[in-house]
């Protein structure tokens, strides 16, 4: 069976990480059909629009997508390919890596962080001059879906703490609603958890990452709480994604488009890559997925590094090294 992916690289070092995660995704045993679609600034001063339609096609009928980043127009790019692929998940994984230097070397942490609405509804308005509004969207089925996926996520990755993110205390009504579909969710599951304010979160998961494992988030506080993991194991270059939708999805590293690097051929790959070893799992191959993430592991451990990691290498010499690995 062959499977098609809808490649995207975007811009700046997008360019650079994509084409090392399907030299990855070529090194192993399955076989893929890679189309490839332009999205970004540089397109956008090309055409006059960040996402052809012709992207969004392959997008929409891929088995699955691969994103690199976009620089100014990333929201632009990201949030209607979320959409295209019908995603309500969106899946980060921080932890550390053996030999990396890390402020939280114990950190192993995965957000699924709701991918849909909350403050990142885009109903915002100008109410007169000086005064702008939004609108913070919260619906039982968007929460139920991401509270579900999030149980069943840490059942079948062996994660026995799942954490509830919440601002209820405020934000009474959209969070209520968050939290109490989540803790029925919970309940109707039989399922473990504890609950926590967002802000008072921020600062134990700081101190004390070792005592959470999965956090299920509201939109906004998935996007902050994620990046701040992020810190905790060694920076943007490390951390992979997946926006999951029923049937499609589309995987990319959490990282943009890097400008300050881009060039130079010396962007780490590594979040590019395991967020391809993310779409191996989710077409189906764990143990492809496995290997792919053991061989970034052994990489990441004894070099070549990329100099964001320590090292001097290049995002080439990295990249061979894991498909030797493989
Ligand atoms: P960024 O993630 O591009 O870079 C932040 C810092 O981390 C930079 O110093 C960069 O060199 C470093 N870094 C990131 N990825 C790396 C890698 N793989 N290897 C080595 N170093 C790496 O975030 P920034 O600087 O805030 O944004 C730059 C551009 O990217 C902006 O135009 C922004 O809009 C866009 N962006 C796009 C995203 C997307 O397409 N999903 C997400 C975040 C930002
Ligand atoms: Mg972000």
């Amino acid at each position: 069976m062959t499977h098609e992916i809808a490649v995207i690289p975007g811009d700046g070092i997008g360019k650079e990480v994509t084409p090392a995660a399907v030299d990855v995704l070529e090194a192993t045993p399955i076989d893929f059909d890679f189309v490839e679609g332009e999205a970004g600034d540089e397109v956008l001063a090309e055409t006059g629009t960040a996402l052809p339609e012709h992207t969004q096609e392959i997008a929409a009928d891929a088995d699955a997508t691969l994103f690199g980043a976009a620089g100014e127009t990333a929201a632009d790019v990201i949030l209607p390919l979320r959409s295209i692929v019908g995603s309500f998940a969106n899946v980060r994984p921080a932890r550390s890596y053996p030999g990396l230097d890390a402020v939280k070397p114990e950190t192993d942490l995965v957000f699924i962080r709701e991918n849909t609405e909350g403050v990142y509804s885009g109903l915002e308005s100008e109410i007169t001059e000086g005064v702008r509004t939004l609108t913070r969207v919260v619906t039982e089925d968007a929460s139920e879906e991401i509270a579900e996926y999030g149980f069943k996520y840490a059942r079948r990755n062996g994660y026995d703490d799942v954490t509830i993110a919440h601002k209820a205390n405020v934000m009474r009504e959209t969070d209520g609603l968050f939290l109490e579909t989540a803790e029925r969710v919970a309940d109707e599951r039989d399922a473990e958890y504890e609950t926590a304010l967002m802000d008072a979160l921020a600062m134990h998961l700081v101190m004390h990452p070792e005592d959470y494992g999965v956090v299920i988030c509201p939109n906004l506080a998935g996007d902050m709480l994620s990046d701040l993991a992020a810190g905790l194991v060694g920076g943007l270059g490390l951390l992979p994604s997946a926006n999951v939708g029923p049937e499609n999805a589309l995987f990319e590293p959490v990282h943009g488009s890097a400008p300050d690097i881009a060039g130079e051929g010396i962007a780490n790959p590594s979040a590019m890559i395991l967020s391809a070893a993310m779409l191996l799992d989710h077409l189906g191959y764990p143990d492809e997925a496995t290997a792919v993430r053991d061989a970034v592991e052994s990489v990441l451990e004894s070099g070549p590094r990329t100099p964001d990691v320590g090292g001097d290498a290049t995002t080439e010499e990295v990249t061979d090294a894991v498909i030797d690995q493989i």
